[in-house]
């Protein structure tokens, strides 16, 4: 299904960079909007601050490059293509989990950092980036971490922390409930606690309530300096992280633009 090395025929291909980075390179061909449908632009108009219209054009204009990208079209292609969206709590097509056809397909953006996700059709993916605060919020521990994760959780640090509220966000976000499920109803065991996955960091979700979280496996990727991210699929695909570069180098080899 994909025209690229290492693209997202067996693996999840992701990007993380900075906002900024994103719209430099997207610069010289048009800039972000070039990429963007006219309700994403209408959209991005909704968020008074500068740096925030800059977050939602940078998410979904790598979301659309990316779809692209996965399947083999030019960057011009990206903006005509055709997003839908489900909301995995009440099914309505309005808001939600975005996807376009022949690829599964993630987002997340945080205050000057944007993450986007693409794996095969038919997999199941989430994604999830975070900027590193310099405390967490009060109750952080309660809402995040299941019973079995707090003691864990005592001495860790906010980074600690945060690495594990990217992994249950991007779990819930590849489920396609967000937090509409709290995010301690969810624990993330390590696989049989074998070296492999301590060290990976690779985890399995245990939800034995929701089939739809139960099982997915998430691992910490990495992320732009001060941000923390995470990716979840349905299968223990490896997670291959593409560079604007890259992506932009395959697509205008493939393409006229
Ligand atoms: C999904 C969610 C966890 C993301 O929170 P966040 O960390 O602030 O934001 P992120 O930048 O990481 O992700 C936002 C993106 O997640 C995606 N998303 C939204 N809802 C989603 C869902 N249910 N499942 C998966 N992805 C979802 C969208 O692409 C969204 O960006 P967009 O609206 O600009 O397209 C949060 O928005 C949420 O919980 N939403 C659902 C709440 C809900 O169920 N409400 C009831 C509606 S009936």
């Amino acid at each position: 299904m994909n025209a690229h090395d290492g693209g997202t025929a067996d693996s999840v291909a992701f990007l993380a960079v900075a906002s900024a980075e994103a719209a430099s390179a997207c610069g010289p061909i048009g800039g972000l909007q070039a990429f963007l449908s006219p309700g994403e632009i209408a959209a991005s108009r909704r968020f008074r601050r500068t740096e925030d219209q800059t977050d939602y054009q940078a998410s979904h204009a790598l979301f659309r490059l990316l779809a692209a990208w996965s399947l083999g079209l030019s960057p011009r292609e990206a903006a005509a293509l055709p997003v839908a969206r489900r909301c995995g709590g009440c099914g309505g097509t309005d808001h939600g989990k975005p996807s376009v056809p022949g690829v599964c397909l993630s987002l997340s953006r945080s205050h000057g950092a944007v993450m986007v996700a693409a794996g095969p059709e038919g997999s199941i993916l989430g994604a999830d980036i975070e900027r590193l605060p310099e405390q967490v919020f009060d109750g952080f521990d309660d809402f995040t971490a299941a019973p079995s994760e707090r003691a864990l959780l005592r001495s860790a640090s906010v980074t600690d922390r945060m690495l594990l509220w990217v992994a249950k966000e991007a779990v819930l976000k590849a489920a396609g409930v967000g937090l509409a499920v709290e995010p301690s109803s969810v624990a993330l065991a390590f696989n049989g606690g074998t070296h492999g996955s301590r060290r990976t960091g690779l985890r399995t979700a245990v939800c034995p309530g929701r089939p739809e979280i139960h099982g997915l496996e998430v691992r910490p990727v990495t992320a732009p300096p001060g941000y923390v991210a995470a990716v979840s699929s349905g299968a223990r695909l490896p997670a291959h992280r593409l560079s604007l570069p890259e992506m932009f180098a395959t697509s205008l080899q493939t393409s006229n633009v």
